[in-house]
């Protein structure tokens, strides 16, 4: 029988590329491909790519040419590139990148086999009416005792920064029985914690045997999966947080106490401008919604800082918003003006002002973070075992508030959710003993 073929995948930006990764590799498998950690011994590299801030889309570029002595060495080489940058410039890279074979936008994914067996370049951009994922093989490969499940993809809500509603296109959820035969699937198959994902996953309303379904109703429909002891989703829009959904935080054991909602500034002007649609004050009042529902809730957020217009003042006013809340995490990015978006018309912050507001709001949220961490401490939690830890005996895992946590533990096993105490509070992680 002759070798299978090699398939190599660099995997750039969200979650959602990440579970698009795993699917197209097992669409190449049923084609004969298995994966390798090493490009130099591919038959077929794929770029799965993000568009969301400059430096992100260049390194496409970059990581292209250095696969140009690849290519050379090995014509037969194929070079696909997948994800957002394949949709927002598919022309772009064939024209300066004659290496590439196959360009494929995120939603057209299911096409890849076909594009792969035919010879010459490919390009396939197209927003389907049907969506990939109904067409793509089922989910087969063994799995970890985590995983991802893309329920509703796309965005509607135009914020005037953002590339995603023109990369990916409208906001499209998928149907309840098909979400719910994905996730038994994956719990036959070892998983114990889902996390939903959708470019604005909370505005998710897929169709269902009794109408529609909002997350809420979708989560605790999940809820009722034997096995599946974990639930999270992300990323949220504050302003698609209904009261369901927020009541689904106290009901469902389930559902970790942990939640992702960017909210990217705290000046009500800047908001405007970013066509966010809703206050710092009205965010205010949705953590204390969200609080009221889940007291022990762990909250973590994206700024963005040097938004066009920016003033000092509107910096306090966000530095302001992250002592009023406290999160346990946040991202922090500095603006990137991004083609065709309508903020990239304005006139920017100085690179020195961005730069400077970056590091004060970084600063702000390392130590509400680490405060976040040390007050973990003596407290008893759920950890779910992904691998063995570096030192004999200790097993890692994630804590019910997203911590990566050490544990001793000799007789833990991967997939075990146990009970623990956590004992000291380092840099990145909690150490813990295991409890009962
Ligand atoms: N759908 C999600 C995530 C979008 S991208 C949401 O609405 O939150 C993730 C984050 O990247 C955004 O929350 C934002 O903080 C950041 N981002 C998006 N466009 C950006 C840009 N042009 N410059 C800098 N950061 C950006
Ligand atoms: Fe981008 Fe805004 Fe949509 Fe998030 S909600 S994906 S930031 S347009
Ligand atoms: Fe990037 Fe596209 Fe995700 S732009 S953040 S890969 S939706």
């Amino acid at each position: 029988m002759a070798d299978p073929k090699k398939l190599f995948i660099k995997t750039y930006g969200c979650q959602m590329n990440v579970y698009d990764s795993e699917r197209m590799a097992e669409a190449m498998g049923a084609e004969g491909y298995v994966l390798t950690e090493a490009a130099e011994e591919a038959d077929m590299v794929l770029l799965n790519t993000c568009h969301i801030r400059e430096k992100a889309s260049e390194k496409l570029f970059s990581d292209l040419g250095r696969l140009k002595p690849l290519k050379q060495a090995k014509p037969e080489l194929k070079i696909g590139v997948a994800g957002c940058v394949a949709q927002a410039e598919g022309d772009e890279i064939l024209r300066r990148m004659p290496l590439v074979d196959i360009v494929v936008g995120p939603q057209a994914y299911h096409r890849l086999p076909e594009m792969a067996r035919a010879n010459g370049q490919a390009v396939d951009t197209d927003f389907p009416e049907e969506m990939k994922f109904d067409r793509l093989p089922e989910r087969k490969a063994p799995r970890g005792p985590t995983a991802f499940l893309t329920v509703q993809e796309g965005c509607d809500k135009f914020c005037a920064f953002c590339v995603v509603p023109y990369t990916r296109g409208a906001e499209v959820s998928r149907p309840v029985d098909r979400i719910l035969t994905e996730a038994r699937g994956l719990v036959e198959r070892g998983v114990r914690e889902l996390t939903l994902l959708g470019q604005n996953v909370n505005a998710y309303h897929g169709a269902g045997a009794s109408g529609d379904y909002t997350l809420g109703r979708l989560l605790r429909e999940m809820a009722r999966i034997d096995g599946l002891e974990r639930l999270r989703y992300t990323t949220s829009h504050p302003n698609d947080m209904d009261d369901d959904l927020i009541a689904a935080h106290g009901d469902l054991p389930q559902l970790m106490p942990y939640l992702h909602l960017p909210v990217q500034s705290g000046a009500d002007r800047i908001l405007k401008a970013m066509n966010r649609k809703h206050t710092a004050e009205q965010y205010l009042r949705l953590v204390e919604r969200i609080r009221a529902a889940r007291p022990d809730i762990l909250l973590s957020s994206d700024f963005i800082v040097g938004f066009p217009g920016e003033t000092d003042a509107d910096h306090q006013a966000t530095l302001d918003l992250v002592r009023a809340v406290g999160f346990g995490a946040a991202f922090t990015f500095k603006y990137s003006a991004r083609p065709g978006t309508p903020a990239a018309e304005k006139p920017p912050v100085p690179t020195e002002v961005a730069d400077a507001r970056l590091y004060e709001l970084q600063a702000l949220i390392t130590e509400q973070q680490r405060a976040a961490q040390d007050a973990m401490v003596g407290r008893e939690v759920g950890v779910l075992y992904e691998k063995p830890g570096r030192l004999a005996g200790q097993m890692v895992g994630k804590s019910d508030h997203l911590h990566a946590v050490h544990v001793t533990d000799p007789e833990g096993r991967v997939g075990e959710l146990v009970r623990v105490r956590i004992s000291a509070s380092a840099t990145n992680s909690l150490a813990a003993v295991r409890v009962g």
